[in-house]
């Protein structure tokens, strides 16, 4: 009797124990699945393909590094003014989003002398908030018109202007040099070539292509000249801003950047100019933190449709991420 008790016993115990490892085995399966699930999600959402399973394995490593990366920020005690969000570089290490997506090298051509007049040193700022997306003068996110603001404002009209005809035409001189460009460059190109096509007359393809001189022969925007905001001044860039869209380099190398999903960013990031952005107005949250509304062109699923607010009025002269070290508009 006792030994058969304990035959019992001892399979009870089994089965017991059994039950524990399935439960165990599960969970870690199903937690292993749900990552591998967001991942395959995100993929077929990007449209992305590895080239084979080791580049997949690898990707979907990073991938689950970067989640974790997200959520521990977003859940962080000290609660941060801004939230992350997996997107489009979400199986990308930092530092593959920083030599795939920043091409704008402005720190290696601050040799470039600067414009000294400043249209706009004597006018005071009234309003307490701008935004130019609300008077017109700024295009749907997708690519960075360089001087699509100013147009509007000169003639009225709104048109997407060919980032495009800037990438395979704006070739000679400095620019060549400094990759993705000075936007000082950007300006002169349009000068010289008496304006610039519309992005319908010359649509963005992304990658350097050659210059097509009869697509680039109708201009649909010209601009006669451009000028520097004085640097590392805020309170100069917020006169230029509340008079028009501005062209700002800052820099967009570090993890938050990369994943920046909304709020006022308050993130830690260099001076290292290495990305070009317009500022297209600033604000005052409703806690009180000033920002800039700064208009990116890495699609509408990258920060707030495609902006950021970036925090104003910061210690340090060169403002958050450098933005107040090369701003520069056109002039009509
Ligand atoms: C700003 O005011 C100063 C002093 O009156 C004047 O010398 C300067 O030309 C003005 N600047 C502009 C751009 O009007």
């Amino acid at each position: 009797m006792a030994a058969k008790n304990q035959v019992y016993h001892s399979i009870a115990l089994l089965l017991f124990s059994l039950g524990l490892l399935a439960i165990q085995v599960t969970s870690r399966t199903l937690g292993d699945k749900s990552i591998y699930e967001r991942h395959q999600q995100w993929m077929s959402h990007y449209g992305k393909v590895y080239k084979d399973p080791q580049e997949m394995e690898k990707r979907l490593k990073i991938f689950t590094e970067n989640v974790n990366y997200i959520e521990a920020s977003n859940n962080a005690e000290n609660k941060k003014s801004y939230k992350l969000g997996i997107n489009q570089f979400a199986d990308l290490t930092n530092e593959e989003f920083t030599t795939s997506r920043n091409k704008f090298k402005g720190h290696m051509c601050s040799s470039i002398t600067r414009t000294t007049t400043f249209k706009y040193e004597n006018i005071s700022v009234i309003s307490s908030s701008v935004d130019w997306r609300k008077k017109g003068a700024v295009t749907p996110v997708k690519n960075q018109g360089q001087c699509e603001g100013i147009h509007q404002l000169s003639t009225g009209k709104l048109i997407s202007l060919s980032e495009q005809e800037l990438v395979d035409c704006d070739t000679k001189g400095v620019d060549q040099g400094c990759e993705g460009g000075l936007m000082d460059d950007a300006f002169k190109f349009i000068i010289q070539n008496h304006g610039l096509s519309t992005e319908a007359q010359y649509p963005y393809q992304g990658v350097d292509g050659t210059c097509s001189a009869n697509q680039a022969s109708t201009q649909a925007a010209t601009i006669t000249g451009y000028e520097d905001v004085p640097a590392n001044n805020e309170q100069a860039l917020q006169k230029a801003v509340a008079n028009q869209p501005i062209s700002v380099a800052i820099d967009a190398s570090g993890s938050d950047f990369q994943f920046y999903k909304s709020g006022v960013f308050t993130g830690s990031c260099g001076t290292e100019l290495d990305h070009g952005v317009t500022a297209v107005g600033f604000g005052i949250d409703s806690d009180g933190s000033k920002y800039w509304l700064v208009k990116n062109s890495w699609g509408a699923d990258w920060g707030e449709e495609g902006y950021i607010r970036m925090q104003r009025g910061v210690d340090a002269a060169e403002g958050l991420c450098g933005i107040a070290m090369q701003a520069s508009y056109p002039t009509a």
